[in-house]
């Protein structure tokens, strides 16, 4: 009788999210409240064959290296910065990913940010429970304007896109920065500098690596509109937490709203939870019925295509596979 082969999924998943795994795998599982893969489970990586992982967990060199029979890692996610992508190119093993799928969840949870920050619900739905709410106030929870302000997307990738749509749905005008300008959008291809001091709103859309790791900082923050809103539901690492304290704090910018933090999650005790004009939610973008159980299954598929030796539907370094 063959052995199934082993695969450490990090975190549990709902079972019915990924019974194409039923009989196909012998599964490790790790526990729910552990980032990475959870010292019992390393363990087992000798043996293991693929991983299944989250965006939370990060799978480096060493724990490649201690994998030799390693042929497949698959993250539940469309972002991989969690992952040493070098390292599993190198060693030709495929890196699977979910792409497309959260694109209208994450672009509908960035105009809700974007909404409920230029409106400010979170501060006007904290006054009504706590009782402020005592007539209505002509000049109360005044909010910013969306017909005729500018949004500035940082990476027009499909996401960026998506929320582009929406904005432009809202009376907004759209500017964005990326490698290189689109065509098909009724969107201003600018510098980043030009997006920087003109927007109104601004929201972050493009993936971490070196060069985009902290390109919200000091010097950014401090040349945006002191009525500005910063929106992030890309990676938290792309703004500077620190820098991002200041700004609210001494009014460089008006507000921010944030599905994503540097780190995660975000400690209670940082400042940024005690400023009223700053919305923090635990990385929900995906965070949809469908959204996320598609998610799971599209993992699986990577997972099954991994170890059956054929092309990942959902690949993040296609490289790989070519001669
Ligand atoms: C979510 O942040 C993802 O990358 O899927």
């Amino acid at each position: 009788m063959s052995v199934l082969p082993l695969t450490i999924m990090t975190h549990p998943l709902p079972p019915e999210w990924i019974t194409s795994l039923n009989g196909r795998v012998r599964l490790v599982v790790g526990p729910s409240d552990f980032a990475g893969i959870a010292p019992h489970l390393a363990e087992n990586l000798e043996e293991t064959e693929a991983i299944l992982c989250l965006l939370t967990d990060t799978i480096n060199l060493e724990i490649i290296s201690k994998a030799p029979r390693l042929r497949v890692v698959s993250n539940m996610a469309v972002g991989v910065d969690n992952v040493d992508m070098a390292a599993c190119t190198n060693r030709r093993i495929p890196v699977g990913n979910t792409p497309d799928i959260l694109t209208d969840a994450t672009a509908d949870m960035t105009m809700a940010l974007l909404l409920s920050a230029a409106r400010r619900l979170p501060e006007a739905s904290a006054d009504a429970r706590d009782g402020l709410w005592r007539l209505w106030a002509p000049a109360g929870w005044l909010g910013a304007d969306l017909r005729g302000a500018t949004l500035g997307i940082i990476g027009l990738g499909k996401i960026g896109k998506a929320v582009a749509e929406r904005a432009i749905g809202f009376g907004i005008k759209v500017i964005y920065t990326d490698l290189q300008p689109h065509k098909g959008i009724d969107a201003e291809f600018v510098s980043f500098n030009t997006l920087i001091s003109q927007s109104d709103f601004i929201s972050i859309h493009t993936p971490l690596n070196e060069s985009t790791r902290g390109l919200i900082g000091e010097n950014a923050l401090r040349k945006m509109k002191p009525t500005s809103i910063l929106v992030n539901a890309a990676r938290g690492s792309i703004v500077d937490t620190s820098a991002l304290v200041k700004a609210l704090r001494e009014h460089w910018i008006a507000g921010a709203a944030l599905d994503v933090t540097d780190p995660e999650p975000l400690p209670t005790d940082n400042p940024l939870f005690d400023m009223p004009n700053c919305l923090i939610v635990p990385h929900i973008g995906s965070a949809t019925r469908n959204t996320r159980r598609r998610m799971a299954e599209m993992a699986c598929e990577n997972i099954l295509a991994g170890l059956e030796g054929k092309n990942l539907p959902y690949c993040a370094n296609p490289e790989i596979y070519q001669k």
